[in-house]
């Protein structure tokens, strides 16, 4: 099977990213074929100072590898080492009604945020479909947030197919995990652009107050508490053991617990599972020509592989490239 997704290099990475994407990224490796890069062109819909995208690209291949990604298993590129994602963005335009666009949440959310929409952002789900169905991707593992684009590619795969009368773009499956959408410190979707993220590698005891800031309720210490409405509880279900998610969900039931006490356990876990990746890191970011040659190579073998479709829906839709 052949497995495709994307993170935007827009800022440090949360775990957000990783419950609801990497996480899955990485478990996938062992059985398929996968292709993970960085989206640097869609970061620039948001980042536009060059010093920080390159760092940004650089620190997010560095924490996919200090996370597990197996460069011998997968394929970590940027996106931009593959320019073609932009010539077939554009043919996906020519096919797609500008009414589709419109539709998309994501876009209409920040612009509600008050973030001034540039044409990037209101195109951005055509250079995400280009991006999927540049490699005939089966499969795309994402946070529940995404899943709206996904249905955006298949609709424009199946516009171009139609238009053109041939199958030459295949229309991929969504694939989400337990982690649908990891709540902020507010409760709101974790984001990098709501300011209440947990990162995943700020220094642990910054990660600490970060966690014993996120948002509960005001039921007082000697009541029983929902665990179910609990955002300290939503994050800890997804990091911890089976018998500690058991024996939390115990103790919030019986009562006579703080919050406090809770925040702490998160914490606890939260640094047993990133303490071990954080040191890997600190090697990587000591060796960034590793990682370097890590993304190039992966970005050549990708490339191959989008040229070979490339040729495809050129063919199909009659653009002519001479050979140089
Ligand atoms: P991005 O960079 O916003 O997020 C990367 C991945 O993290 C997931 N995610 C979450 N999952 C659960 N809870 C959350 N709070 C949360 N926040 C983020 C996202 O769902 C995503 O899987 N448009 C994409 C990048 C992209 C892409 C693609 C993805 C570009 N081209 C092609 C897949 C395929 C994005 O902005 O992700």
């Amino acid at each position: 099977m052949r497995i495709l997704s994307g993170i935007q290099s827009s800022g440090k990475l949360h775990l957000g990213n990783y419950l609801g994407a990497m996480k899955q990224h990485i478990e996938l490796q062992a059985e398929n074929e996968c292709f993970f890069f960085i989206a640097n062109f869609h970061a620039l819909t948001t980042v536009q100072d060059a010093k920080v995208l390159r760092d940004n690209t650089l620190d997010v291949a560095i924490d996919y590898l200090a996370l597990g990604l197996d460069p011998h298993k997968a394929n970590l590129f940027r996106q931009s080492d593959v320019p073609e994602v932009t010539e077939l963005a554009w043919i996906l335009s020519t096919v797609t009604g500008k009414g589709l666009l419109e539709r998309a949440h994501s876009y209409k959310d920040k612009v509600d945020k008050g973030i001034e929409p540039s044409m990037g952002l209101f195109t951005y789900p055509l250079l995400m479909a280009a991006d999927i169905l540049i490699y005939r991707s089966d499969l795309v593992p994402v946070g529940k947030d995404q899943v709206q684009h996904i249905e955006m590619t298949r609709d424009m795969a199946g516009y171009f197919n139609n238009k053109f009368g041939r199958e030459v773009l295949k229309l991929p499956a969504v694939k989400l995990n337990d982690a649908l959408i990891v709540p902020g410190i507010d409760g709101q979707k974790m984001s990098k652009s709501y300011g209440n993220a947990i990162n995943l590698f700020d220094p642990p005891k910054e990660t600490r107050k970060r966690i014993m800031s996120i948002r509960t309720d005001s039921t007082p210490v000697e009541a029983p508490k929902n665990p179910d409405t609990c955002n300290v509880f939503a994050i800890y279900k997804l990091m911890a053991t089976p018998e500690e998610v058991a024996a939390l969900r115990k103790k919030y039931l019986a009562g006579g617990m703080g919050y406090g006490e809770a925040k702490s356990l998160l914490a606890d876990v939260v640094e047993r599972v990133l303490g071990p990746a954080r040191e890997r890191r600190e090697k990587l970011v000591a060796n960034a020509s590793y990682v370097e040659d890590v993304l190039v190579a992966a970005g050549k073998r990708a490339r191959s592989v989008a040229n070979s479709v490339m040729a495809d829906v050129r063919d199909a839709c009659g653009i002519v490239v001479s050979k140089q």
